[in-house]
């Protein structure tokens, strides 16, 4: 699929402003502060309803506005589709998929797709277990949609339990947690489950794009740190009897201690954890390689890839390794920004949005 067109109002440093996009490769360029990262986030939540950027809506519409809109028309090979979303400063967004409005974020999640790459995603490799769960969620939920609901439900269920484990009655929480446990037990195999098929896909591809970008001379892989069983009875077992030996620990810390919360993604290269090991180009180009297996999962699943967003992504990356990266991307729609456009470095077509102070010029 690709997105044709984009529409921002009041968004960020924009008045107003359209993007048409070509079905390949899309430069937007320009100095610092002015509006690159803005307009590629647009994108991204209009995907996924998240963005990489925000803790709170608001933050989204421009300064002294009351609202924010954006709006985007992909092609799919099943059709047209759109997303818009409207921010308000005194009110809940609302969000409209395909002309039908509603009421539910999560109802972006499979109409239009993304993959977002900026600086700020190198936390992927080089910080939490958290970090690498959210590339996990959004990446799944992405991909299907009740691996997002019982994400949810498993994160309500988890707090009343970590509630439960605080209430100062003893005999209270050991009569009531076998209740708790069963409902999460549950949810937490089902979203064990879908994370250990995904990473299953994920991997081979991990491995084949970094060895592509880097030449065959690195070997990247990823797995789930966990001993879960594999398939989503085993789990739920697994899970059921976990939760049950870690009882009395959990009520001493007061919070629980197994479950997909606790999950992280392993990744090395060539044998070394890159998280602590890895040079800053090598974890850039792990955390690349990591996005464009998740294109090529989503390919596998849909049989078309998504858009792909490159924020900044080339800094960092000695010339052989850019030239390769944009090699990888060929016939994948592909937003890219940087601060100024090499010339040399783009062989194929391109189309150019220069940005300044939030205008296309
Ligand atoms: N709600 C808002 N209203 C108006 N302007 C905003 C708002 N939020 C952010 N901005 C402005 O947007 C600018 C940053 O834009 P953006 O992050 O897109 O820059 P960029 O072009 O990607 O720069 P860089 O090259 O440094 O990454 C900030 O300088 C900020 O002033
Ligand atoms: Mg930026």
């Amino acid at each position: 699929m690709f997105v044709k067109k984009l529409n921002l109002k009041n968004f960020r440093n924009y008045e107003r402003e359209e993007f048409d996009f070509s079905d390949g490769l899309n430069i937007i360029c320009g100095r610092n502060a002015q509006g690159k990262t803005n307009a590629v986030e647009a994108v991204f939540l209009l995907a996924t309803g998240y963005s990489p950027k925000v803790k709170r809506d608001k933050q989204v519409i421009r300064y002294g506005e009351r609202s924010a809109e954006i709006s985007a028309e992909a092609i799919t090979s099943y059709g047209a589709v759109s997303a818009k979303i409207e921010y308000f400063a005194d009110a809940n967004k609302s969000v409209t998929v395909n002309g039908q409005e509603t009421k539910k974020v999560s109802d972006l999640l499979g109409n239009l797709f993304a993959v977002f790459f900026n600086p700020g995603e190198l936390k992927l490799v080089q910080e939490s277990p958290e970090d690498r769960r959210r590339f996990l969620d959004i990446s799944i939920s992405q991909l299907n949609k009740q691996y997002f609901s019982a994400l949810s439900v498993y994160k309500k269920i988890l707090n009343q339990r970590n509630n439960l484990l605080k209430n100062p009655d003893k005999s209270v929480i050991f009569d009531t947690l076998p209740v708790w446990d069963e409902q999460l037990s549950v949810y937490a195999a089902d979203i064990i489950g879908a994370r250990r098929d995904y990473v299953k896909k994920l991997a081979p591809f991990c491995k084949e794009a970094h060895s592509f970008i880097t030449d065959g001379k690195e070997d990247l892989e990823v797995s789930l740190v966990g001993k879960y069983a594999d398939t989503k009875e085993e789990i739920y077992e697994n899970i059921k009897t976990a939760l049950a030996v870690n009882m009395e620990k959990d009520v001493i810390l007061g919070y629980t201690t197994v479950g997909p919360h606790r999950e992280d993604l392993k990744i090395t290269v060539s044998g070394e954890d890159v998280k602590n090991y890895g040079s800053q180009g090598q974890q850039r180009t792990a955390a690349i390689s990591l996005k464009l297996a998740e294109l090529n999962v989503y390919k596998e699943h849909f049989g078309e890839y998504p858009v792909l967003i490159l924020d900044d992504a080339m800094s960092e990356l000695d010339l052989y390794r850019q030239k390769r990266l944009l090699k990888a991307i060929d016939g994948v729609q592909t937003i890219v920004t940087c601060t100024h456009v090499d010339q040399s470095l783009y062989d194929a077509d391109y189309k150019t949005f220069k940005i300044d102070g939030g205008k296309i010029v």
